[in-house]
């Protein structure tokens, strides 16, 4: 299927050849350090054969209460779009929003790498466009890196960013700000797509992306892209193999109604805490059994 060759220092994680070793002190998730990771860390843990979570977090709170559980990479992803700020898609996402969200996220947390997500319309002009856009996350927000859609169509965008100092992760597969053109489908399936996938994802490697989100493809070829790749793949529907993994939190924590997509596991449903609990509340009031005296000052 590819014509790629296989990355020629990468390591699997028990291997002996791993330039170094996952331990107490280095892992990403569940080490003992609590400096802010840097892309240098993801760079390392690749290298050593160490999958990741990460999770898109959208406010402060929420935030500090992942990255008190230790998750290394937090994606203030423009998903916001459909799960925070009430859009139908990502599209109508602003930069200012992204900019808003992004500047909670990094406050609320003192660990996590946070990736701001550049939002449609922010960088497809060009890569001056890009770098202007780019700037204010990493100037106003303060995130460590930013992401963006595209392979080879945003290879001179990367490019720029990565030269002028900004780390950048690259998405590729389904691209949900796309979604006018292209549509929730599953991307790479047969011959032609799965090499223009494979391209896109050389593409972005070598204009110097530290990570590529694969979303929405064959597990397959996720597991090709990840072994000629020597930059992480971050999955999302993509299988089991690639080097991390991320979830929406409002699908992965049971907030988000609806049907699910396929890939997602729900591990807690907030949705009928959430219910549940401000039912109590409201007949609480109604009943008159809230506040009682305990919550009362005299
Ligand atoms: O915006 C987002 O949350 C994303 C993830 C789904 C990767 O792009």
């Amino acid at each position: 299927m590819t014509q790629l060759q296989p990355a020629p220092h990468q390591a699997s994680a028990g291997s002996t050849d791993a330039k170094s070793t996952t331990n107490a002190s280095n892992a990403l998730y569940g080490g003992k350090g609590t400096r802010r990771i840097t892309v240098r860390d993801i760079t390392a843990a690749k290298e050593r054969g160490e999958k990741w979570p990460m999770l898109t977090a959208y406010d402060a709170m929420t935030a500090s209460v992942f990255d008190e559980a230790g998750i290394p990479v937090m994606l203030v992803g423009d998903s916001a779009g459909n799960c925070h700020l009430g859009y139908e898609t990502t599209v109508p996402v602003t930069l200012d929003e992204m900019t808003m969200l992004s500047a909670a996220v990094v406050r609320g947390t003192s660990r996590a790498l946070i990736v701001g997500d550049l939002p449609f319309g922010s960088y497809q002009e060009g890569p001056v466009q890009a770098l202007r856009s780019a700037t204010l996350l990493v100037k106003e927000a303060g995130v460590g890196a930013v992401k963006l859609e595209g392979g080879e169509r945003s290879h001179r965008q990367i490019e720029l960013l990565v030269e002028s100092g900004i780390p950048v992760m690259a998405h590729i597969g389904l691209t949900p700000q796309s979604v006018n053109s292209m549509g929730y489908r599953v991307q790479g399936r047969g011959e032609e797509a799965a090499q223009q996938l494979l391209r896109d994802a050389k593409s972005v490697q070598d204009a110097g992306a530290f990570a590529v989100v694969l979303e929405l493809v064959p597990a397959e070829l996720a597991a090709e892209v990840t072994r000629v790749l020597h930059i992480p793949t971050v999955g999302i529907g993509a299988g089991a193999e690639t080097d991390a993994q991320v979830l929406v939190w409002t699908d992965m924590l049971g907030l988000t109604g609806g049907r699910m997509p396929k890939f997602v596991k729900q591990y807690a449903n907030l949705r009928e805490v959430m219910g549940n609990a401000a039912k109590a509340f409201a007949e609480d009031v109604t009943g008159g059994t809230f506040p009682a005296e305990e919550h009362s000052v005299h």
